[in-house]
């Protein structure tokens, strides 16, 4: 039986649903991993990830399709990047086919809070892992545990399909060489400020540029920019080795070239150029695609032709093409979709 929740009327925020999936690491190696109730962890005060931030995780959603089955997105590539991210901060892997397997357990036993179709709201989930045992000398923990939430959300934001005003941002998101590539809690801390004092001075986000030489776009603190050339027929997407590579964004790759013939181009994006695109969005598993009407830099305003009322119609075409494969209105390419019920 659905739970009963007022489905449309959701936001992007957590509620607590009945199981989550967690795995324990210890003296080398994982193992099985339950489904459990408690919803609270218990940890030393010392533990790795308290003091020395050593968490990375991933989010992605179940979706109810038309046909009524339950689907995910292309869930192994989320086990690939969490492994990228694990590299990165000395963390011992997830094997990828056993996270595949936890987000379906997870779904499964939660299958009451999957959101109808055309609700317009998700099931999110939440994989994670941190150090857990206590460290105090800089070192990387020894056990570690690896969970998954999952929590039902509606736009990440207010307003859906409404353009969002953002600002450059003065302070960096990522250095050069730093971990801007991988999906790790720190990144996040790091925006934090930011993303408040954006919200106080009324915009709805950030944009980073890159930190060297703030000539470059990167990304947003929760999701990958792509942009509409003026005459709407390329994708135009910065490529960075300090933006998170976002699965949204590499599936809008291929949506665009192979469901709407545009061209595609991955690749530097100057700030100076964003006068010259007709649209821009971000793109992210939150985010889905938010149409972006206007960018503020320092009070300088660059005004997207799309204008401040609706989705441009390229990015309209991709947000549409998009959530009509993740919902099975659309057939997707070959492993795309995995199907849980
Ligand atoms: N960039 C950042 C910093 C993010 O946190 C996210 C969210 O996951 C994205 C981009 C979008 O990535 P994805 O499309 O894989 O969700
Ligand atoms: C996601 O889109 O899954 C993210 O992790 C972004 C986060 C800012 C909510």
């Amino acid at each position: 039986m659905s739970k009963n929740i007022d489905w449309s009327n959701l936001g992007f925020g957590y509620i607590q649903t009945d199981k989550r999936f967690v795995s324990n690491f210890k003296d080398g190696k994982w193992d099985e991993g339950a489904l459990i109730d408690d919803a609270n962890i218990t940890m030393s005060e010392c533990a790795c990830v308290l003091q020395y931030a050593q968490t990375v995780f991933e989010g992605l959603k179940a979706y109810t399709t038309e046909d009524g089955h339950v689907v995910c997105f292309r869930p192994d590539l989320n086990a690939a990047r969490l492994v990228d991210s694990c590299k990165r901060l000395e963390m011992p892997t997830f094997p990828e086919d056993k996270f595949v397997e936890a987000v379906v357990k997870t779904v499964e036993a939660n299958i009451d809070y999957v959101p109808p179709y055309g609700s317009g709201a998700t099931l999110y989930l939440r994989p994670y892992m941190f150090g857990i045992n206590p460290v105090i000398g800089v070192k990387p923990a020894e056990e570690y545990q690896f969970r998954i939430f999952c929590t039902p959300v509606g736009p990440y934001f207010k307003g859906g399909a409404k353009p969002i005003t953002i600002r450059v941002s003065d302070v960096d998101r990522a250095a050069p060489h730093g971990t801007g590539d991988i999906k790790a809690g720190l990144n996040y801390a790091m925006s934090l400020h930011a993303i408040v004092d954006a919200h106080n001075q009324g915009y709805d986000e950030n944009m980073y540029l890159d930190a060297a030489t703030r000539t470059k776009v990167e990304e947003t603190g929760g999701a990958n920019f792509i942009f509409i050339s003026a005459d709407g027929k390329k994708l135009i997407t910065p490529k960075s080795n300090s933006i998170l590579p976002s699965i949204t964004r590499r599936s809008l790759m291929v949506v665009a070239e192979k469901y709407l013939g545009l061209t595609v181009e991955h690749r530097e994006v100057f700030f100076d150029e964003l006068k010259d695109f007709s649209e821009c969005g971000l793109c992210g598993t939150a985010a889905v695609i938010s149409p972006v009407g206007k960018v503020v830099d320092h009070g300088k305003e660059i005004c997207f032709p799309a204008g401040m009322e609706d989705m441009g119609p390229v990015t309209k075409k991709l947000y549409d093409t998009l959530t009509g494969i993740q919902m099975g209105r659309i057939e997707a390419p070959e492993g795309w979709i995995k199907t849980i019920k």
